[in-house]
């Protein structure tokens, strides 16, 4: 087990399906990927930006984010932002686990809202109709600037903007987080005067959280952004450490590795704590994106538990024994919810009274236990990854520690993991039938 700053990893029941000495067996492997990152020398070493970002954000980077973030919770009630994949799912990952969207907008700090998340006509409705009468702000997030969901979306809500607000004023509401000097988005931003924010060229879309993508719209929404970046920071100096059973990022990919290699070629990451969602969604995309290729990878898949022990939980116990699974539990949550009694005269028809007075938190964390013990037992190898209390230091963490595992487990399979190719089929095909000009 290596504990990082409230965070706990836990591999020992996985090992329990692979023979003796295999994790340890891949250090020599481990060594080799972690010293081509570091210095540069693996394929994809132009998008190595993410390593050190933690520690190359400046205090006056978060200042000027603040003041943008200031200004906005002055003037809008509703923040929307516009992108999709690595340009939106940290960002709401981030909102979903510290609990901001769930239950409306934090005190004094705009509604955040997503769109350009895909070309679904119902949902860009909805968010039309969520500013009527609001005073918004838009933030379009797009490192090609080229990307055809947010594009639909930020020409639709920029007309609503410009009806609003008239041109200049509605120019002062829109900040664009973009490349430097490419696309059409900067190319707007350029000629329009709309406030920008830089997407580092050496950071891909999924490993950008860190950067203006997500740092701009969480400071919006009041997320502590330098605590979030302080636990980064904190687990990138844990994911630095050579020896393979102290380092939490190495040591989760090398279990993960050895597993697949053993057959167990989908990891489930399952959680029991439902804020946790959207942080399964960008590991989804972070990992499926940077692994699946030239015909490898391990396919991530994610649950939330219990309510997905009552749909997959079948398969899960007793289905293809090609499944191993990755917990990523919270110790403590939020509410501190009791089962109350039942007072004088009940009668205990449910048959609850040995529940009587226990906090939710404890029976789920129960749930999680008897979960992962009838899943061993079912022959599902278990990682567990637990949390002590989510805030932005842990969440700042997590995603730290993953970027560093996807990275060195995807050289583990011989991939580069910062490209993306196979994603431009799907868009030359839509686009051929659109009649998209050449
Ligand atoms: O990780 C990636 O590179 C992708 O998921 C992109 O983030 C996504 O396709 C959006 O691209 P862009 O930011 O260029 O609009």
């Amino acid at each position: 087990m290596i504990e990082t700053n409230g965070i706990r990893l836990d591999v020992s029941a996985a090992e329990q399906f692979l023979d003796t000495g295999a994790i340890d067996a891949l250090a020599p492997d481990v060594d080799r990927v972690a010293t081509e990152l570091r210095d540069g020398t693996c394929p994809g070493s132009e998008y190595l930006g993410w390593l050190n970002l933690p520690d190359a954000i400046t205090n006056e980077d978060l200042a000027v984010i603040e003041k943008s973030a200031a200004r906005a919770r002055e003037d809008s009630e509703v923040y929307v932002v516009i992108g999709i994949g690595g340009s939106y799912l940290g960002t709401r990952a981030v909102l979903d686990a510290l609990g901001s969207l769930d239950g409306g907008p934090r005190k004094g700090h705009p509604e955040i809202l997503f769109a350009g998340t895909g070309l679904c006509s119902a949902s860009l409705n909805r968010i039309l109709s969520r500013v009527i009468g609001r005073n918004f702000r838009l933030c379009v997030v797009s490192k090609s600037g080229t990307t055809l969901e947010p594009a639909v979306a930020f020409r639709t809500l920029r007309a609503v903007l410009l009806e609003r607000y008239g041109e200049s004023e509605a120019a002062r509401r829109i900040t664009a987080v973009t490349d430097a000097s490419r696309g059409a988005l900067r190319q707007m931003a350029d000629s329009s005067g709309y406030e920008t924010f830089v997407i580092p060229d050496d950071v891909g879309g999924r490993f950008s959280v860190l950067t203006p993508v997500g740092l701009v719209p969480l400071a919006v929404a009041g997320v502590d952004v330098c605590a979030l970046v302080a636990g980064a920071q904190a687990m990138a100096r844990a994911c630095q450490v050579t020896d393979l059973r102290s380092n939490p990022a190495h040591l989760y990919a090398a279990t993960r590795y050895a597993l697949y290699s053993k057959g167990y070629t989908t990891e489930l990451m399952s959680t029991f704590h439902s804020d946790l969602q959207t942080v399964q969604e960008w590991w989804k995309q972070l990992f499926g994106e940077s692994e699946g290729k030239g015909g490898q990878g391990i396919f991530p898949a994610s649950t939330v538990f219990t309510t997905d022990l009552h749909s997959l939980g079948q398969y899960i116990q007793d289905g293809r024994r090609d499944l191993q699974e990755t917990f990523l539990c919270v110790r403590e949550a939020v509410a501190r919810l009791t089962v109350p009694g039942e007072g004088e005269g009940g009668r205990n028809l449910d048959g609850l009274d040995y529940l009587e007075g226990r906090t939710l938190d404890e029976i789920n964390w129960k749930a999680y236990e008897g979960t992962r013990n009838a899943h061993l037992a079912g022959g599902v190898p278990c990682t567990s990854l637990e949390v002590d209390t989510l805030n932005p230091e842990t969440v700042g963490g997590l995603l730290y520690l993953f970027e560093k595992a996807v990275a060195v487990s995807g050289r583990l399979l011989g991939v580069n993991p910062f490209d993306q190719p196979g994603v431009e089929t799907y868009k030359k095909e839509m686009f051929r039938l659109l009649g998209k000009p050449e």
